[in-house]
């Protein structure tokens, strides 16, 4: 075959892909050649747009190593990753809502002991976070892990600032107690922009939008026969709730970071100055529903 013009070459080009012998790559690529023509189609684009395009998805590429993740930054602020969020965790009633795991989490962050202050060098207001995980609608876990990791007060990561802070902070690992409880001392985090000096940021300054999240604190929590939560829990009365760059805020995960008076906290400790309390309770889903939705178990 041969001598393809617009009217024939996408059937031309699905004719071929079809020849795929696993049955999903089929699907896939049936699919990507179908819409990636239609948008062609759509767009029509010039041949120096069509070069500007792989110019930039070039660039994208080339902005990515172990510590910048560029090509999950466009998924994330086109939406695409809250998309398949959603598609993955159609959530039944009383487990947690889930939200994007984003490119700052840190496998294997320290373990630390309940009720330690996790934020090492840094400085700002005191946050104490409380919580507890248990099955969706049902009993406590005891021995989950509690992933947790967060932004300092001018919105930037531990490991954004590693060559000045020297060690990670604002991030660890707890394990629940008896009663599925946790509890640990940090410091507030800010509302934050994504990092924005690479080719996403051009392509949200050409969209008219701003790159900012709204202030939260992230969670991974695993349990034994339950699957992996990933989310993260919002500022209430956060300016940019409405606005997430990545799409990714949920009314049930907003919650109050509310200001304490100084003396003694909820969790004993004596505080000599006013500090913020976030708690949050977290439903985990079993196993049995991660194989019906094809979910990753812990
Ligand atoms: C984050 O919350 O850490 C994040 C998520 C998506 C993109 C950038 C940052
Ligand atoms: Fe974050």
């Amino acid at each position: 075959m041969r001598n393809f013009d617009e009217a024939t070459i996408t059937d031309a080009v699905l004719q071929r892909v079809r020849a795929a012998k696993d049955d999903r790559i089929r699907q896939v690529s049936e699919a990507l050649v179908r819409h990636m023509h239609a948008f062609v189609r759509e767009i029509e684009p010039t041949q120096t747009e069509w070069e500007a395009g792989i110019d930039f998805l070039t660039r994208t590429g080339q902005m990515c190593d172990d510590k910048r993740h560029e090509f999950i930054l466009l998924s994330d602020t086109l939406g695409v990753s809250m998309l398949v969020d959603a598609i993955n965790h159609r959530t039944p009633e009383g487990a947690t809502e889930t939200t994007v795991l984003g490119p700052f989490y840190v496998q294997r962050a320290p373990e630390h002991p309940l009720g330690a202050d996790i934020s090492g060098t840094m400085e700002g207001a005191p946050l104490l976070v409380t919580g507890t995980v248990s099955a969706a609608g049902g009993k406590p876990l005891a021995g989950a892990v509690v992933d947790v990791w967060h932004s300092d007060n001018d919105g930037y990561y531990d490991v954004q600032q590693l060559d000045e802070i020297g060690d990670l902070a604002m991030r660890a690992r707890f394990r629940t107690d008896e009663n599925g409880r946790f509890w640990f001392w940090s410091i507030k985090p800010a509302a934050y922009p994504i990092p924005h000096d690479g080719p996403v940021g051009k392509m949200l300054e050409a969209q008219g939008r701003h790159p900012w999240r709204p202030a939260h604190v992230h969670f991974m929590i695993a349990a034994p026969g339950h699957q992996t939560l990933v989310t993260h829990v919002f500022a209430a009365g956060d300016p940019y709730l409405d606005s997430d760059v990545v799409f990714g805020v949920k009314d049930s995960l907003i919650r109050e970071f509310a200001g304490m008076p100084a003396g003694t906290a909820v969790v004993g400790r004596e505080m000599a100055q006013p500090y913020y309390h976030l708690n949050y309770d977290f439903g985990l889903k079993a196993n049995s529903e991660a194989r019906r939705t094809g979910e990753r178990a812990a």
